[in-house]
Order: structure tokens, then C-alpha cells, then sequence
């Protein structure tokens, strides 16, 4: 690809003695929306702590944009599992935390309009003086997306952010950040267990291996937006196809 703007280049990272990866290379382009997909403990969140600095590589390296991730994380913003809002603030307040531990207080009240904007935008336009405990859990994390997009990165990670979240409030999550993918041009990576998500949501699947992890298969998903997974045989294959090769990682002996 032409216009990388993630580069994870022959990565290397132990943790006490155990490799994590010894030689783990993808990349994610710009305007992309990679879902980065893999068994439990195969460093999908790592990964996601890479990017952001909140970790350094061993060996290889990792970029963003060309620079290292220690003079990137302006370009990056989160959404975690859980969404992370501070207490005793309102929802209109958290979503312009972000922009005031970057930029200031000054800078985040000229960003009230904005942030009322995001906030319209993920269908809370009516619930800015909400404060945490007023809000549902799906809610909550829509803060937390809104949050995100506030600080204006040109990435955004998402780590299972829907995992907390029943099957309903997911399946309409999954849409808004779709749509809010498309309305924005942003570059997403979204780190996911969930086959089925990864198809509806991908341009592209990044597989990841058993640790010491490396890229199984890199999946271009090309079938047009909205996907409805149930009905259309391209995408049952893919799931099928998904659904078998996961099933042979975990059956997969560790400690041969
Ligand atoms: N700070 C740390 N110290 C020691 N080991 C760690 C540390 N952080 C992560 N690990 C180990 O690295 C591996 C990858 O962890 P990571 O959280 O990235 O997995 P994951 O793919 O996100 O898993 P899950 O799907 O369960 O969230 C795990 O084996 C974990 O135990
Ligand atoms: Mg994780």
C-alpha cells in the first residue's frame, strides 16, 4: 500500500522472558478501518499500547505517519472496553476532557460548540448535563467515543469497546461508528474477538496468531456498506472460514 500511515515493521516485545512478538509487521493505511482480530492474550491490546506510547517496541519499530509513536500521540485518541468518564463531571465535560489534558481549559471552552456537535452526533444531544450515573452503559461509552473524536485525532483505537454492551446497543454501536467512520475519514483500528463484528465493521481484517504472535492472514472485506452478515454467502464464508481457523488456534498445543 502506498499510504501507510500505522507501520508495525518486524516488531519485537518479551515481558519478563516471554515473547510477545518476535517479529510482528502489519499496516493499517490512511482513512482505513482495520479490525486487528486474535485469541486472547495474543497482544491485540499490546499493540494498541504501542501505537499510543504507552509502551516501547524491543526491537523493530513502530510508526505513525513516518515519526515514532513518542511524537504521535497528538494524532491518536482511545475508546477502552470500559468508557472510562470521570464521576463528577457532566457528559459535555467529559467529552472535552480530552481536549483540556492536551490542550488546556482555555482551548476546551472553544470547543463547547463542537463537543455539544459530537455529542448530537452519537444521539446524546438531549443528555449533555448528564452526569455518569444518569447514563446507560451503551450511553456511557458513546461519551466515550464522542470523547475521543473531541481532541480531532486522525486516529482513533478502539479496544472491544462494544464488549460490555448487550447485543442490541452493540449491533446500533457498530453502526454509529461506522457511520461516524464514514462521516469523518478518520483512520480506525478496532481490536475485536468478535468474528462477526470484525466482517461488519472491516475493510480489512488483520488475523493474528498464537504468541509468539505474528500476522496469520491479512483479509481484504470488500462487500459494500451496510453489511448484513446473515444472508449473504460471501460473508457467511468469510465467518466460516474465520470461525475454523480460530478454532484450530485454540486447539492449538502451547507448550510443544
Ligand atoms: N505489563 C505486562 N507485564 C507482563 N505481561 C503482560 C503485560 N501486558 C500484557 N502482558 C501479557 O502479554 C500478552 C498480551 O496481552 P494483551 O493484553 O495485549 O492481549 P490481548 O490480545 O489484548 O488479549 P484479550 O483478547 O484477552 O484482551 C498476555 O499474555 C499478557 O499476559
Ligand atoms: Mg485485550
Amino acid at each position: 500500500m502506498t499510504d501507510d500511515l500505522i507501520i508495525f515493521d518486524h516488531v519485537g516485545l518479551a515481558f519478563g522472558g516471554e515473547a510477545i512478538y518476535e517479529d510482528l509487521s502489519f499496516s493499517v493505511g490512511r482513512g482505513e478501518f482495520v479490525c486487528l482480530l486474535g485469541p486472547s492474550g495474543c497482544g491485540k491490546s499490546t499493540s494498541l499500547r504501542l501505537i499510543g506510547d504507552l509502551l516501547a517496541a524491543h526491537s523493530g519499530q513502530v510508526t505513525i505517519d513516518g515519526k515514532p509513536p513518542s511524537q504521535a500521540w497528538q494524532d491518536v485518541a482511545f475508546v477502552f472496553q470500559s468508557p472510562r468518564l470521570a464521576p463528577w463531571r457532566n457528559a459535555i465535560d467529559n467529552v472535552l476532557l480530552g481536549v483540556e489534558l492536551r490542550m488546556g481549559k482555555e482551548e476546551a471552552r472553544r470547543r463547547q460548540a463542537r463537543a455539544s456537535e459530537l455529542l448530537a452526533m452519537v444521539g446524546l444531544a438531549n443528555s449533555a448535563h448528564k452526569y455518569p450515573s444518569m447514563l446507560s452503559g451503551g450511553e456511557r461509552q458513546r461519551v466515550a467515543i464522542a470523547r475521543a473524536l473531541a481532541v480531532d485525532p486522525t486516529i482513533v483505537l478502539m479496544d472491544e469497546p462494544f464488549s460490555a454492551l448487550d447485543p442490541n446497543t452493540r449491533r446500533r454501536m457498530r453502526s454509529e461508528i461506522e457511520s461516524i467512520w464514514q462521516r469523518t475519514g478518520r483512520t480506525v483500528l478496532l481490536v475485536t474477538h468478535d468474528i462477526e463484528e470484525a466482517i461488519v465493521l472491516a475493510d480489512r481484517i488483520v488475523l493474528l496468531s498464537n504468541k509468539p504472535t505474528r500476522v496469520l492472514e491479512s483479509i481484504p472485506v470488500t462487500v459494500p456498506r451496510p453489511r448484513r452478515l446473515v444472508g449473504d454467502p460471501d460473508l457467511e464464508a468469510l465467518r466460516d472460514r474465520l470461525q475454523r481457523l480460530f478454532q484450530s488456534l485454540e486447539t492449538e498445543p502451547e507448550d510443544l
